[in-house]
């Protein structure tokens, strides 16, 4: 009798042990959970490693930060000192103090054109290198030649560092007017010269970053904001420059997939005819979006594969911002685009 009731009691006592062992896993794993719960701020994303540089008064890096709900993944930079930042802009000192609170680097004295060397950087990599509405000040007409070389070398300086501080598939992003003049700093190819691929130029609108104040930054008006007219964020990743423009050949001389068709079971394939490109090449080109997705190298089958690497790259590019960012639709809405 005694030794079934100690029996018994050892059996409860076993019970409760499993069950609190169970309790304490679910609740680390539910810990696990809502610590990997990727918040999103338009292209921005809060597993992201993103520096921001020449952010006038602070604003955009903390409009991020509050959208993440944190900021220690965001390294927040001026090109002015602290004290200059604070006589400039008079929200700058509250947004500063947010950000700090809120866990973010704050570097002052960060010139974008030699950032890459500054003690503070020179050891790190980013997921995104973000300058919005680079300037190099109000030093006469916008269309003036002198005036927008000024601008032309400010980028062109960024973008030779910004290109060395990636991290695989990082990429660099600068919002920029295109309205006349602007369009003729023509960035694209500004950035080709460091490398750089643009894999997007989307439409950039000022309400997908709530309290975000652009700023004109130099003058007596430096902390009002300037018109923003059309504008668009460009895309860059590292990529290179002569396998694209060969891709882009093919891509015009052959704008339509000859085949293409999406299935339950398969994963999508195109057919591209490359014949007539070079005088070796007579493959078809398959791209399986399987291949897309998990980024393993493959040829696809052909050998020939190798040589359109310059091609391959930028569909990466596209389909993980496609499938992953902002936008989330679905895969055969991709393919589809891709399409048209
Ligand atoms: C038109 S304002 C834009 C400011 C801010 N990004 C915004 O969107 O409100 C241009 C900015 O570029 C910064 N800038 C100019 N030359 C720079 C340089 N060499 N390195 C870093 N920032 C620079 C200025 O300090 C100024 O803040």
């Amino acid at each position: 009798m005694r030794n079934q009731y100690q029996r018994e009691t050892k059996r409860k006592k076993l019970n409760e042990r499993r069950k609190k062992m169970m309790r304490r896993r679910r609740e680390e794993e539910e810990e696990e959970e809502e610590e990997i719960t990727v918040k999103w701020a338009k292209h921005y994303s809060s597993i992201h490693q993103i520096l921001i540089v020449g952010d006038g008064d602070f604003s955009f890096s903390l409009s991020l930060a509050y959208a993440f709900g944190s900021a220690f993944n965001i390294v927040a930079t001026s090109k002015d000192s602290y004290v200059s930042v604070l006589k400039k802009y008079k929200r700058a000192k509250s947004n500063l103090q947010c950000l700090k609170e809120l866990g973010a680097t704050i570097l002052h004295g960060v010139d974008a054109t030699k950032m890459k060397y500054h003690t503070e950087l020179r050891m790190q990599k980013f997921d995104r290198i973000v300058f919005n509405f680079p300037h190099a000040g109000f030093k006469g007409k916008e269309d003036n030649m002198r005036v927008m070389n000024l601008h032309k070398k400010l980028v062109n300086g960024f973008f030779k560092n910004a290109s060395r501080m990636l991290r695989p598939y990082g990429e660099v992003h600068v919002s920029h007017k295109v309205e006349h003049p602007f369009h003729k700093w023509n960035l694209e190819e500004l950035a080709s010269k460091s490398s750089l691929i643009m894999i997007e130029c989307t439409n950039f609108s000022i309400e997908d970053y709530p309290g975000y104040n652009n700023k004109r930054g130099d003058g007596s008006r430096c902390d009002q904001p300037f018109r923003l007219g059309e504008c668009r964020t460009f895309m860059f990743r590292i990529g290179d420059i002569h396998k694209k423009k060969r891709a882009e050949e093919i891509a015009v001389s052959n704008p339509r997939p000859l085949e293409s068709f999406v299935s339950e079971n398969l994963p999508p394939i195109f057919l591209y005819d490359v014949k007539g490109i070079g005088s070796t090449i007579h493959y078809p080109l398959r791209i399986g979006a399987s291949n897309l997705r998990t980024r393993e190298p493959s040829n696809y089958g052909f050998d020939a594969c190798q040589e359109f690497w310059g091609f391959e790259y930028p569909l990466n590019g596209s389909y993980e911002r496609y499938m992953n960012e902002a936008h989330r639709y679905s895969e055969s809405d991709y393919l589809n685009r891709m399409m048209r």
